[in-house]
């Protein structure tokens, strides 16, 4: 894409671990540190995601329960992370489903900082997990090597401007940017059939911007967008690279880690999502081939 046209957009940012080592409590404590949030008076999640303003500067987390939209994203190619806050307990130390997350955000080329959790326990020892992790090529720069350790209480909030810091640091070092004048483009968090409402979809502009009125297909659903609601529950009109969004206007609930792209004419739309069905179908009539064969075989 033409260099002149990509602007400053903020980081993306997922959660990863082993159970109970404190991912939600992590994202709670962070959400509680927003400035915004608190002025407005509760915090109430509205989707998957939301946005946190750092002196003026925005990250973007995603917060997919068990991680579902993450890998069904990554089992589509399509990447939606730029940066895995990768916890670890520090009573605990490097645990299966540690080791798990590495290689997820490897193999997507995202890079990782490593928040050690729960530094607030007496048997808390992050000298420990900065061993362990040496294993794994995430080497703290106290150590000789060049990954970020931030340790972090969920329950005190220490550590946690330090994260928000490290990340905003990480980002620049990406020179993360996008094109936001160009027709909008990105991923499906997570999409559900309200009663009321139709189809509703948590989408991540990802390029370009989307607007209340726009054609979009989705996966296999197109539509217009009929109104378009922000992390905070706010209505809005746009939305740029980075941000994510509540939809309403599509016919059906895609998928998450679907792919959504804003579309010039309605008509576009649904022929877009129609030569999505149909590959779909190509798709899973050779899963059912090869499988056929298989079973011929033994
Ligand atoms: P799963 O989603 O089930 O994998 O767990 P999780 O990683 O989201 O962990 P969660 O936030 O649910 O925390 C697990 C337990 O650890 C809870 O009992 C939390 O209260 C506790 N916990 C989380 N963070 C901290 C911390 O910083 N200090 C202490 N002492 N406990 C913590
Ligand atoms: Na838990
Ligand atoms: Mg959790």
């Amino acid at each position: 894409e033409d260099e002149n046209t990509m602007e400053k957009r903020p980081p993306v940012v997922c959660v990863m671990g082993h159970v109970d080592h404190g991912k939600t409590s992590l994202l709670d404590a962070i959400r509680h540190t927003n400035v915004i949030d608190r002025e407005a008076g509760g915090i109430t999640q509205h989707i998957g995601a939301y946005v946190v303003d750092v002196n003026g500067e925005k990250i973007t987390f995603l917060d997919t329960p068990g991680h579902e939209a993450f890998t069904a994203m990554r089992m589509r190619g399509a990447n939606s992370t730029d940066i895995a806050i990768l916890v670890v307990a520090a009573d605990d130390g490097v645990m299966p489903q540690t080791v798990e997350a590495i290689n997820h955000a490897k193999a997507a080329g995202i890079e990782i900082i490593v928040a050690i959790n729960k530094i607030d326990k007496p048997s808390a020892n992050v000298e420990r997990v900065k061993q362990e992790l040496t294993e794994y090529e995430l080497i703290a720069e106290d150590w000789g090597g060049s990954t970020v350790f931030v340790p972090v209480s969920a329950h005190t909030g220490e550590g946690i401007s330090d994260l928000l810091e490290m990340i905003l640091l990480t980002a620049e070092v990406l020179e993360l940017k996008a094109n936001p004048k160009r027709e909008a483009r990105g991923l499906v968090i997570e999409a559900q059939l309200d009663k009321g409402k139709g189809s509703v979809a948590t989408v991540l502009v990802q390029k370009g911007t989307l607007h209340v009125g726009d054609a979009i297909a989705a996966g296999s659903a197109h539509g217009k967008v009929r109104a378009m609601m922000d992390d905070k529950g706010r209505r809005v009109k746009e939305a740029g690279p980075s941000k994510p969004v509540e939809i309403l206007g599509l016919n059906d609930v895609p998928k998450a880690g679907e792919i959504f792209v804003g579309c010039a004419t309605e008509k576009e739309a649904r022929n877009f999502a129609e030569t999505f069905i149909s590959q779909n179908k190509m798709k899973l009539l050779e899963e059912t081939k090869s499988k056929m064969s298989l079973d011929d075989l033994f």
